[in-house]
């Protein structure tokens, strides 16, 4: 299959996971994947070297080798604080990722030019342009919840970077190690259990930013109807939009922005109406 990646807003968005890695080709007018998406597993040890790999055997298939669209960006989302190219830390990926430039690394093993951003901040973006964030104005959190807690605040439509809200102390432990999806299956919790912890967490959040929606995503938000009618919070909560294919589509909506020189922001014209219904 052949796709012009420009011409037409197309881009590719590759999403590492602490336990899986996808990508996919992205048509940004329309906010969806047009091709793809394909998975592939995190390699253990995460490192830099066994996740260039992967990141190059993904986009070469996407590509089916091709060298059409050499010149267009590619966006990489990590799972780790990104800092102007470099990934700052690593909860779940191998330790070497600590101050390591990851722009050029991943840049340098698929011969192309590569925009990194955190993979929570990516899911933000997405959901903030194309989903259940679309038009609300004021203080919106993603929140995603898999082998981590990722976490994106988004205001008037636009990603403050890096606010990692997964590593919040509550009742002396990492959130995360509470209230992530790995956390629920690692201690064998149902969904009303599982609600439990995730209404003490999100709860926290509320008090500190007062947010007017919390939009819950990762691959536990095609399960949302389990969980979210247990919630009991001000702030309506729903479910990710765009579902595990957020972080895809924000890191095409990053490699489209440093195409333009522009940050990734939205829009927003409404306030929020949603409820804790998925
Ligand atoms: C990391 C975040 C990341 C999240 C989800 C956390 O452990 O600190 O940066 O967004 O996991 O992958």
């Amino acid at each position: 299959m052949s796709i012009n990646m420009t011409s037409a807003g197309h881009f590719i968005g590759v999403d590492i996971g602490g336990t899986g890695v996808k990508g996919g080709i992205v048509n940004l007018e329309k906010g969806e994947i047009l091709w793809g998406c394909v998975r592939l597993a995190t390699p253990q040890p995460a490192d830099p070297e066994s996740v260039g790999d992967v990141v190059r055997q993904l986009v070469d298939e996407l590509t089916a080798g091709s060298e059409a669209g050499r010149d267009s960006t590619v966006g990489v989302t990590f799972p780790g604080i990104v800092q102007h190219g470099t990934s700052r830390s690593a909860a779940n990926m191998d330790r070497t990722f600590i101050d390591f430039d990851i722009g050029t690394h991943f840049s340098d093993r698929i011969r192309r030019p590569v925009a990194v951003l955190n993979d929570a901040d990516a899911a933000g973006l997405a959901e903030a342009r194309y989903g259940a964030g679309k038009g609300t104005c004021g203080t919106v959190l993603v929140i995603t919840l898999g082998t981590g807690i990722g976490s994106a605040l988004i205001f008037d439509g636009n990603v403050v970077p890096n606010v990692e809200l997964g590593h919040i102390s509550i009742d002396g432990h990492d959130a995360e190690t509470r209230a992530s999806a790995v956390a629920r299956e690692r201690d064998g919790l149902g969904w009303q259990e599982y609600s439990v912890r995730l209404q003490r967490y999100l709860s926290e959040l509320e008090f500190m930013f007062s947010p007017e929606l919390i939009i819950v995503g990762g691959g536990i938000s095609q399960r949302a109807d389990e969980y979210l009618p247990h919630l009991n919070l001000r702030t309506p909560v729903v479910p990710a939009k765009l579902r595990n294919d957020a972080g895809i589509v924000g890191a095409a909506i990053q490699a489209a922005s440093a195409t333009s020189g522009l940050r990734g922001s939205t829009s927003p014209t409404r306030r929020s109406t949603g409820s804790n219904q998925p």
